[in-house]
């Protein structure tokens, strides 16, 4: 029996984890800049925070929840996202007692049932931020800068930033309601899965793919006249902040997004560079979900960035090259016969004490095999150790770039590879 990796998930390694790493540099730096602060919470909640948090019409919780009941007989879910179980974790941790504005940000794996195909995986990635606490479009438009400048800093620019209003609740019921009219007028020239939704979540068949329903959709009702002044203002006054921060955007009035919780701004960074899976990230306002999880009425707005697609997509913007690490470094310490072995090790010990990087070699080969397995780990230096060397205490250091070769105190290797 072949044994593999589980459909949907994949194994990151080789020169595609120097990208993981610039990427989660990239957040730390990010984050630091906003002020935000890391949070972690379980890989696994139970079944209510995402049942009543991202709610119980969307395809996350109706069709792609890994659900499952522990020996204790508790439903437990692998979160298939993040902005659930930080609420939770806000209410439990009583966090806005202690400083009424939390800014969080986290990193981590997420798992959704989901057909998988190029960008669409069972178990992936995300990096986002949550800024709980503030009604005020201040807060929406530090969430969305900080988003940006993750995306630019990490080197990507073919993506856009769609943007939306969905009101606050009294309407989006308004909306609803003129909604379903209006599609109960269509319904034959809906699809099947649109003639579904249409009671149950009517907003969603406005970001329907399907051409029948995109025909239809393309003379609905749009929410943007049933806002009201209060949404008006608040959409207007975070367009205005995008706008003095010089952050380019396009308003879609068809822009709903997938979850429930959301009402007044909502945004996704989409790119047309990763085929079907065209959103890299997305967020909103979702001052309901406070209340959802019995947290009373708190206002926050967030993001979450899917890693593999934002990695994807400088893939296709960049070369292979640019991506493997280009600059030699560190020493290859050769041992020349068994009898250097020892000090072969000490040395190594000494020079990593000093964080220099250090590779030996570990299947005892022979001073050409080494030499070649110095070029492929692209050190800088290579230390030479044989008979004669051990006699004098010394070594012979040869600089891979220059070709230069020296013999010197074996004292001194730490001060000149340093
Ligand atoms: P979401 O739109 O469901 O939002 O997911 C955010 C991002 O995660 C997507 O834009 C996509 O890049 C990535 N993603 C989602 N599903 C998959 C998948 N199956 N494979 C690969 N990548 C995927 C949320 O999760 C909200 N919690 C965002 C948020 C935070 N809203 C407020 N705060």
């Amino acid at each position: 029996m072949s044994m593999h990796a589980v459909r949907g998930t994949k194994d990151v390694f080789g020169d595609e984890m120097l990208l993981w790493h610039r990427a989660e540099q990239v957040f730390r730096e990010v984050t630091a800049a906003f002020n935000y602060r890391e949070f972690r919470t379980p890989i696994f909640e139970h079944t209510e925070v995402f049942k009543r948090g991202v709610g119980q019409d969307t395809d996350i919780v109706g069709k792609e929840m890994y659900t499952f009941e522990d020996r204790g007989g508790d439903s437990l879910t692998l979160r298939p996202e993040l902005t659930a179980p930080i609420v939770r974790a806000c209410i439990e941790h009583s966090l806005l007692h202690h400083n009424p504005v939390q800014r969080i940000w986290y990193a981590g794996p997420q798992f959704r049932y989901e057909r998988p195909q190029k960008g669409r995986y069972r178990q992936f990635h995300q990096f986002g931020a949550e800024c709980v606490g503030s009604p005020h479009p201040e807060a929406d438009a530090e969430v969305i800068l900080l988003s940006y400048e993750a995306l630019r800093r990490f080197g990507v620019t073919s993506f856009k930033l769609e943007i939306n209003s969905l009101g606050n609740a009294a309407v989006r019921a308004a909306y609803r309601s003129a909604l379903i009219e209006f599609f109960e007028h269509h319904k034959g020239e809906l699809s099947e899965e649109s003639q579904k939704r249409m009671y149950t979540n009517p907003l969603r068949v406005l970001d329907s793919k399907n051409e029948k329903d995109r025909q239809v959709v393309a003379s609905a009702p749009l929410l943007q006249d049933y806002l009201d002044e209060e949404s008006k203002i608040h959409m207007t006054s975070v367009l205005a902040l995008l706008n003095s921060a010089g952050v380019p955007y396009v308003i879609n009035p068809y822009l709903v997004r997938g979850l429930d919780y959301y009402n007044h701004i909502v945004f996704e960074f989409t790119t047309d560079a990763l085929g079907a899976q065209n959103a890299i990230g997305g967020g909103g306002r979702y001052d309901p979900l406070f209340a959802l999880l019995g947290g009373g009425d708190q206002p926050a707005v967030g993001f979450s960035i899917g890693i593999e697609r934002m990695i994807l997509l400088h893939q296709a913007e960049h070369s292979q090259e640019a991506l493997v690490e280009s600059e030699p470094r560190g020493v290859y310490i050769i041992a020349i016969g068994d009898s250097s072995r020892d000090t072969v090790h000490t040395l190594a010990v000494q020079l990593r004490r000093e964080g220099i990087h250090v590779v030996t070699d570990l299947l005892r080969r022979s001073i050409k095999a080494q030499m070649k397995d110095a070029n492929r780990e692209n050190v800088a230096f290579t230390v030479m150790i044989g008979d004669d060397e051990l006699a004098t205490g010394s070594a012979v250091l040869k600089n891979m770039v220059t070709g230069e070769q020296q013999t010197i105190n074996q004292s001194a290797v730490v001060s000149v590879v340093k």
